[in-house]
């Protein structure tokens, strides 16, 4: 009883059953399905090569199908390939590996692969063949464009993630180099055209072979990778969606830096009432031109105080505006929809004219570091006297967003 308890114990502990697992992921077949697109049998011929080599590879079984035509074939049923046959697109999720073939046609992929391939949007979307290894292999005439060619396939292959196996130089030590080879770098090709040989030639075969095995390889490798991570499709780990909240640019922080401006401290309320009141969307604040405790250019303007100083004061105002405001945005001055109206006081003496030329010192601040959003309404006023002898008092009104 005790040793039967124990021979269960240890057939179905985990790391058994992983064991056991990994044994089955490495005995178990990878399917790989050879997809190609003829009209005179030449990628025919060169897709069964690519499935011997991909047989060649233990454990590997290859598919071959045809991509259905835009057009019937004439005399379709007497041509060897006729008992091949056709794929249909949602069945590209089910291989561990693709092999794609086509004639070139100027130097392209042939029409119907392009058609069907077309058809592979909601594949693409939902990322189902990302990682899954593909290959190209063409049949050519003179071999015009043949590169570019396979390389109009890497394009889409590329879009769905999948993990491209070139040729690079394999096999092309063994083969004859005494007559033209449809051998590209990007994968095999046969030159159907050349006059007065037998095509595909035995080298063309002998790289689509390698090609096909190199395919098997990669598809095996995936597999086992997939076993290890425990994922059955992609290339990525799971992660957490990504925000760009925290890296997006502060576009009024970046004015402010431009033109060398640090905003001041929102200057403390003096008596009970707050710096600012929201109201809806609206904010409200009056600002008079305290500097760290004490006013800047207090007193009378024109008898106590120049014009120049009135101006640096209006715009310490403003500052001192800016700062409540960006306390009232939630510290995001980028939060601020629009300026809507300033009203500017000026200490002046009776009969005084030019509060319009001191109150710009602090519109054409604000539309600086704002652009349209700063341009606003605006009142000025002059003013028998102000709080704590200050020159000038700012109230303003903005929008948040
Ligand atoms: C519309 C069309 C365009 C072609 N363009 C090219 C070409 O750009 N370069 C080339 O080498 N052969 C070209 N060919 C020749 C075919 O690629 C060649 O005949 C090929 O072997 C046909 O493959 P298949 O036997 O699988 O149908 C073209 C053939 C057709 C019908």
């Amino acid at each position: 009883m005790k040793t039967s308890l124990l021979i269960f114990m240890c057939l179905f502990s985990v790391p058994f059953l992983k064991a056991q697992n990994k044994m089955k992921d490495e005995h178990s077949t990878v399917k790989v399905l050879v997809l190609f697109n003829t009209v005179n049998g030449g990628t025919y011929k060169m897709a069964q090569e690519i499935a011997a080599g991909i047989e060649d590879f233990p454990g590997a079984k290859a598919i071959l199908k045809q991509v259905p035509r835009i057009k019937p074939l004439e005399n379709e049923m007497k041509q060897p390939f006729a008992s091949v046959p056709y794929a249909n697109i949602s069945e590209l999720t089910a291989y561990d590996a693709i092999a794609f073939g086509s004639a070139v046609h100027f130097g392209n992929m042939s029409a119907d692969m392009r058609y069907f391939l077309d058809q592979s949007v909601n594949i693409w979307t939902s990322r189902k063949l990302e990682g899954i290894p593909a290959t190209v292999f063409m049949s050519a005439g003179s071999g015009a464009g043949r590169e570019a060619a396979i390389l109009s396939f890497w394009n889409t292959l590329a879009i769905h993630g999948m993990m491209i196996v070139p040729t690079g130089i394999m096999g092309t030590s063994e083969i004859d180099k005494s007559i033209p080879q449809g051998n590209t770098a990007f994968g095999a090709s046969s030159l159907a055209g050349i006059p007065n040989s037998i095509r595909p030639s035995k080298g063309e075969l002998h790289v689509a072979r390698l090609q096909g095995y190199a395919l098997a390889k990669a598809a095996k490798g995936h597999q086992l990778t997939n076993s290890l991570t425990g994922q059955t499709s992609g290339l990525t780990r799971q992660v957490s969606p990504i925000t760009d909240k925290d890296q997006k640019i502060n576009i009024t922080e970046t004015k402010l830096k431009e033109l060398n401006i640090s905003l001041p401290k929102a200057p403390a309320p003096v008596g009970n009432y707050k710096p600012y009141r929201v109201s809806g969307k609206l904010v409200f604040i009056n600002q008079i031109a305290l500097n760290n405790g004490k006013v800047d250019h207090p007193g009378l303007i024109e008898k106590e105080v120049t014009e120049e100083q009135a101006r640096l004061a209006t715009r310490q105002t403003l500052l001192n505006v800016l700062a409540v405001l960006k306390e009232a945005a939630g510290g995001n001055l980028d939060n601020v929809k629009q300026a809507v109206q300033l009203t500017g006081y000026f200490y002046t003496p009776a009969g005084y004219t030019k509060h319009a030329v001191l109150m710009n010192e602090a519109s054409n601040l604000l539309v600086q570091l704002m652009g349209e959003k700063g341009m606003h309404t605006r009142a000025t006023v002059g003013a028998s006297s102000l709080p704590m002898n200050s020159s000038v008092e700012i109230q303003a009104i903005f929008e948040l967003e």
